[in-house]
């Protein structure tokens, strides 16, 4: 029985449930009978429904069933897994790479392990987080509170800061610098090549979650590190299959062969809980295979995000400036990014709206994302319905909120978006 404190809460979420989505076509969804034009999917790629991620994920399945019905240390591993393991070791520069059920269990088992292995070498352990960093992230380093002698969340920019936070440890601490690589609400990038400067100098640890920049960001879609030159140089990388990757489910941690196998051995996310479904794991390598050899997905989104991004500057609506497939419209009250959004719907486009606790107070939003699954004449209709929808709504550009979380702060303690 539901206790009766807890009862009307439980009836207040209700109304926050998620849209059923009834199918669709790439890049649309289907929703109440209606056809509309998908912006809110992390499918950068467009390969959620390419036909060579389909085909593998079926033959995958044919071949192996849904899975082994077992974590990988009881039940034994396929060769698939293994094999996307390897294969994300290489995309992201390093030794090896472990599966786990998904970016947000890989990013707990990287902070229970520093933990844990700080505790058995008897080191302090002293975290650094952008302020801005996923939910995963902030909820992986809370869980190690009992561990953690030092944690201080940095702004992007005070480099000075962390600097000095850094040097300001002991010498035997464990010192670990925590970032996105590609931040989900804003769709800019952390400094990457400044936080491995750092990291050097003041032997720490740096930790990326590239989970957005995976597949789209680099030029050859290798991610934040390659698009800022310091590719091999991260020493921990996490990432999603969720987004770019084939859009199902599934993380991993890419780093050393000796932090791979402590993972392997000591992580209570791998040891005790199951890994993505076989037909993920081969979907997801089908993904990796078509970003080697075929060009176009990678050329697609490029020239869809540029298209969109012109286009919200152009209708002089507040974004934030980048070349990610996220571009953020920024409104600032949470009821009218609700309104806009329902606007939106009106006339064919599904773009949810972020607001508190997602995002800051005042910082309410529209994230619209491009995908090579979008055709010109998407985004076109998309920047349309936009001008409309925010005309409408009495919301012209120049009463529009600007782009600056009005406190960031509390996007740490309330968690971040996806
Ligand atoms: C930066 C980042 N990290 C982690 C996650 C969680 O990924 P997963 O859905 O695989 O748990 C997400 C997804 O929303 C994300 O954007």
């Amino acid at each position: 029985m539901i206790p009766r404190a807890l009862r009307q809460l439980a009836g207040d979420s209700a109304s926050g449930a998620p849209v059923v989505v009834e199918g669709g076509s790439p890049g649309h969804v289907r929703v109440e009978s209606t056809d509309l034009i998908n912006m809110a999917s992390n499918d950068y790629l467009g390969l959620a429904r390419h036909p060579r991620v389909v085909a593998a994920a079926g033959d995958a399945i044919r071949r192996w069933g849904l899975g082994t019905a077992s974590t990988r240390p009881l039940s034994g591993t396929t060769g698939l897994h293994r094999r996307l393991e390897q294969r994300l070791a290489d995309w992201s520069g390093t030794d090896d790479a472990v599966l786990f059920g998904s970016c947000w269990t890989a990013n707990a088992a990287v902070f229970e392990m520093l933990a844990e292995l700080s505790n058995r070498v008897g080191a302090t352990l002293a975290v650094f987080s952008d302020q801005l960093n996923h939910a995963s992230i902030i909820d992986a380093i809370r869980a190690q509170r009992a561990t953690l002698s030092h944690l201080s969340r940095y702004e992007r920019g005070s480099e000075a800061s962390l600097r000095d936070g850094l040097a300001g440890q002991p010498a035997t601490a464990v010192k670990v610098i925590v970032t996105d690589g590609v931040f989900s609400m804003e769709g800019d990038q952390a400094d990457l090549a400044t936080l491995v400067k750092l990291a050097d100098e003041h032997d720490a640890l740096l930790v990326v979650d590239d989970s957005h920049g995976l597949g789209v960001v680099g030029t050859t879609g290798r991610g934040t590190a390659e698009a800022q030159g310091v590719l091999c140089s991260v020493d921990v990388v996490t990432g999603t299959l969720g987004k770019a990757l084939g859009g199902a489910s599934g993380g991993f941690v890419a780093t050393t062969s000796d932090l791979s196998a402590w993972l392997r051995t000591g992580s209570r996310p791998f040891v005790f809980s199951n890994n993505p479904s076989v037909p993920v794991v081969a979907g997801a390598l089908a993904a990796l295979d078509i970003l080697s050899d075929d060009s176009e997905p990678l050329a697609t989104l490029r020239s869809r995000t540029d298209q969109l991004r012109r286009g919200v500057a152009g209708l002089g609506l507040p974004s934030v400036s980048g070349d990610h497939p996220i571009v953020p419209v920024i409104i600032g009250d949470d009821d009218a990014a609700r309104e806009v959004s329902r606007s939106l719907r009106r006339l064919g486009v599904f773009a949810t709206a972020l607001t508190f606790p997602i995002v800051a107070r005042g910082a309410a939003r529209l994230r619209l994302q491009a995908s090579a699954a979008h055709t010109v004449e998407d985004i076109d209709r998309v920047l349309d319905a936009l001008d409309r929808a925010c005309a409408q709504r009495g919301m012209l550009p120049a009463r529009a909120r600007n782009s600056a979380p009005a406190d960031a702060s509390s996007r740490f303690d309330d968690g971040s978006g996806s």
